[in-house]
């Protein structure tokens, strides 16, 4: 049976997609180094769907390895997750991001040309927007503009898509553009775990709930927002692995192509709306205080789903309650 090879796989999306994958009834190839995922997120992903799947400990940076893979499977599509993920981060090690991500896909997409693969899912970010200049965000939006060099690696992969379909018409490529995933797995068996202090909302949130941080600091209440701080378009991480299944399916029956969606609600909500929901959801209380914006930050960032609605028949189901449930059952079950 021809496979899906999944980068990243045991990472916070990529483990949502292979569950999802699974459960469409496809099969799945996974390899992931561990940098920033554990190898228990593969065994829950066997265990969520009683499904297996062959699972390669490996760099996506490694050709050899990385050859071996396509040798060893019928590989028909690959979607690309692997890349380090931290804004702050990147500031710091630009030339670990730009290698990483810039020269890790390019190993993948020259390896994909040596095997004859041409199914190409790649996971962008509304980041590429930059700070938009149309809310909400459609697709033909202007690009560019990016704050960070994490945010830079993804606008670089997209147009080195965009020149490689150029170059080769038989190529079938799908940009996903995320907005904000959060959210968990219902079974609280996978989610997101950053390494030390988080740097997203939802992440700190959870661990101000459970006592581990002390208070969550707004970063601003200046912003031109309906209460000032500001608003995003959170999406639920299950939403947005089924976002991927729907692209397969696109490339799998339509025309050759290099198509960009929005993976989004088209709703925002700001800082304070997400401390309220996720209070109200669990019970809990999440102790805060109003302190200054954080460096590139933009004020409003939403999307407009539409695009997606019409061509991939996607629409993100799960609501804010369910975000935010789903994030705290994944929080407490990571403290057991
Ligand atoms: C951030 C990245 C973006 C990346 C995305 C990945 C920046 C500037 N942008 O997006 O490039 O694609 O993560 O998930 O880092 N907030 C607080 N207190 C906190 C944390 C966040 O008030 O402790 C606020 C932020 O100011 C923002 C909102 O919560 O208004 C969401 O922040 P975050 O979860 O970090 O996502 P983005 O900034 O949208």
């Amino acid at each position: 049976m021809k496979k899906v090879l999944v980068t990243g796989g045991a990472g916070y999306i990529g483990s949502h997609t292979c569950v999802e994958l699974l459960n469409s009834g496809r099969d799945i190839v996974v390899i992931d180094n561990f940098y920033n995922s554990k190898p228990k997120a593969i065994e829950a992903i066997k265990k969520i769907t009683g499904k297996d799947f062959k699972f390669y400990e490996m760099d996506y940076l490694d050709r050899e390895k990385l050859e071996k893979v396509f040798e060893e499977n019928e590989i028909d599509s690959v979607i690309n997750f692997a890349g380090y993920k931290a804004v702050g981060e990147s500031v710091k090690k630009p030339i670990e991001y730009y290698i990483n991500n810039v020269s890790g896909a390019l190993v993948l997409l020259d390896t994909m040309r040596k095997y004859g693969v041409k199914k190409f899912v790649f996971s962008s970010s509304a980041t590429v927007y930059g700070d938009p200049e149309i809310i909400p965000i459609t697709e033909e939006c202007k690009t560019g503009g990016t704050t960070n060099p994490y945010g830079t690696t993804k606008l670089f992969i997209e147009q080195i898509l965009k020149d490689i379909y150029n170059a080769d018409n038989s190529l079938d490529i799908c940009i996903l553009r995320y907005f904000n995933p959060i959210g968990a797995h219902e079974s609280g068996l996978i989610g997101e775990e950053p390494q030390g202090i988080p740097n997203n909302l939802m992440p700190y949130i959870t661990r101000v709930a459970a006592g581990t941080l002390n208070e969550l600091s707004v970063f601003g209440n200046d912003y031109d927002t309906p209460d000032g701080t500001g608003v995003r378009d959170y999406i639920h991480v299950v939403d947005l692995a089924i976002g991927h299944i729907k692209a397969l399916d696109k490339l799998d029956k339509e025309e050759k192509g290099l198509y960009i969606y929005n993976l989004g609600t088209g709703t925002g909500y700001s800082v304070l709306d997400m401390v309220k929901a996720f209070e109200k959801a669990n019970n809990v209380k999440v102790p805060y205080k109003i302190a200054p914006r954080r460096p590139g930050d933009i004020a409003k960032c939403y999307a407009d789903p539409t695009k997606a609605k019409n061509e991939l028949g996607f629409v993100a189901h799960k609501n804010l309650e369910d975000m935010c449930k789903d994030s705290w059952n994944f929080q407490k079950n990571c403290n057991l």
